[in-house]
Formats: structure tokens, sequence, C-alpha cells
């Protein structure tokens, strides 16, 4: 594992995407693996940037991402599509044929799983993963459990998940209480993983992560089972 410290978010905003644009140039038909919440946000940033400079181009990549809530059609201004929309997609020039979300609509959030398993399996799983994590450890929304699951699946969030995500909605009892998410098979089957944590709030769980015993208490701490992981800590 490697572990890396940045002064501040925007010096770990661009190193990430300086990974993610070397990913795309050395393989430009690459699969990324993305990850909304704020944390990834300077990320998309400088990888827009780079786009419009003229030195990266996803005009053959495909994108991947970790979860949708359940019940919030991809028009909702909370949606994780409208999120990555708002974010990334429409300021590059990636095929929207080929970015792809868990469908949060789906009559049957299991089957849906399977379908979006299925989906990684045949884009023979993503090139990199690009993860935040949450203050109770929770990657994708792979929350605090007695096991670490390995399917793409439906999941109660946590109440602490709810209450951070509060922030976005006009109130907590908006923030849906369901989400489908990435489960630890695919997550762990990237070639490979690139953590962000920004801020004194996640080190706890970043060092917990990172060094501490690996149990699904901690969802994040699977990774140190993974051959590529980089996680990376902004200060500020
Ligand atoms: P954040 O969320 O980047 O908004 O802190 C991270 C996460 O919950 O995975």
């Amino acid at each position: 594992m490697n572990i890396q410290t940045f002064p501040s978010y925007d010096d770990m905003s661009l190193h990430a995407a300086q990974i993610i644009a070397n990913v795309v140039r050395t393989k430009p038909d690459a699969v990324l693996g993305l990850a909304t919440g704020s944390t990834p946000i300077g990320t998309y940033r400088h990888l827009v940037r780079m786009h419009k400079e003229g030195t990266l181009d996803f005009s053959r990549v495909t994108t991947v991402n970790l979860d949708e809530y359940i019940g919030l059609p991809d028009t909702h201004e909370q949606s994780y599509r409208r999120f990555m929309e708002e974010h990334l997609f429409q300021h590059v020039n990636l095929d929207p044929a080929r970015t792809f979300l868990p469908d949060g609509m789906a009559e049957d959030p299991v089957a849906e799983g399977a379908r979006y398993d299925e989906l990684i399996r045949r884009l023979g799983g993503t090139d990199i993963q690009l993860l935040g994590i949450g203050y109770d450890g929770h990657i994708g929304f792979n929350e605090p459990g007695d096991v670490f699951v390995k399917a793409t699946h439906p999941v109660d969030l946590d109440p602490s998940t709810i209450q951070a995500n509060a922030r976005f909605f006009a109130s907590e009892a908006e923030v849906p209480r369901r989400a489908i998410t990435m489960g630890m098979g695919a997550i762990m089957g990237a070639h490979r993983v690139l953590l962000l944590a920004s801020g004194q709030g996640k080190k706890a769980v970043f060092d917990a992560s990172a060094n501490g015993p690996i149990v699904p208490q901690v969802p994040a701490s699977i990774l140190q089972l993974h051959p590529d992981v980089t996680m990376m800590f902004a200060e500020g």
C-alpha cells in the first residue's frame, strides 16, 4: 500500500488527476471506476482542465460509477448521474453511451446489482477505481457490517451517512434511505485503486483503514489486501 500525504486539497486533487490522466494516456480505451461525494470534485476539475488544454482525450474511455441512490431518477438534482454530469461528463468528450451508474430506479435492485457486476465483468474490470471514504469507513456505500459483501447490492444507508449527505438536500428527511453500491468484489477487482480523503475529520478513519485490523466494521480496511492501492490524505 502506498500512502501519500499532501498539504492541501488541491495538491492531492492534482496528483490524483495526474494518475488517472496517465492511465488514460497509456490506455485510451481505459475503464475508469468513478466516485461521487465532495472529495473527488477537485480531481474532476483538474481532469476537465487537462481535457480543455488538449492533453487528455476521453473519446474511447468507459466509466463505471460506484453507486446510486435508490428512488431518485437520473434527472433529480441529487442523483449521482447528475453529479457526474455536472462535475465531469458534460465537460469532456466522453461518449454518454459508455458512462455507467447503477440504476437506482430499477424495479429489482438485487437483479440490477447482478446486471451491473456482469457489465463490469464484460468490460474486463476497471483499470483504476477512484474512491472517497465515509466518516464511518465506507467505500462506495459499503457500510460497516458483519461481513464484506462481494456483489453489487442494495444497502440501507447508515444513519451517519444520511446525516453527512443531508447537506446536499433541503432536509435530512429528503435523503434517500437506500442505495445500490458496487460491492467489494468489483472494487477489489480493479487493477489499481486510488482512495482520497481530505481534512482532519477523516484522519482517524483513514489511519484505521490503512493500518488497522482488516474488519468489515471498517469497510475500507479491505484495501490493505489489494496489490496496487494508493491512499492519499490531504491535511487541509
Ligand atoms: P465526501 O464523501 O467526499 O463527500 O466526504 C465521501 C464518501 O462518503 O465516500
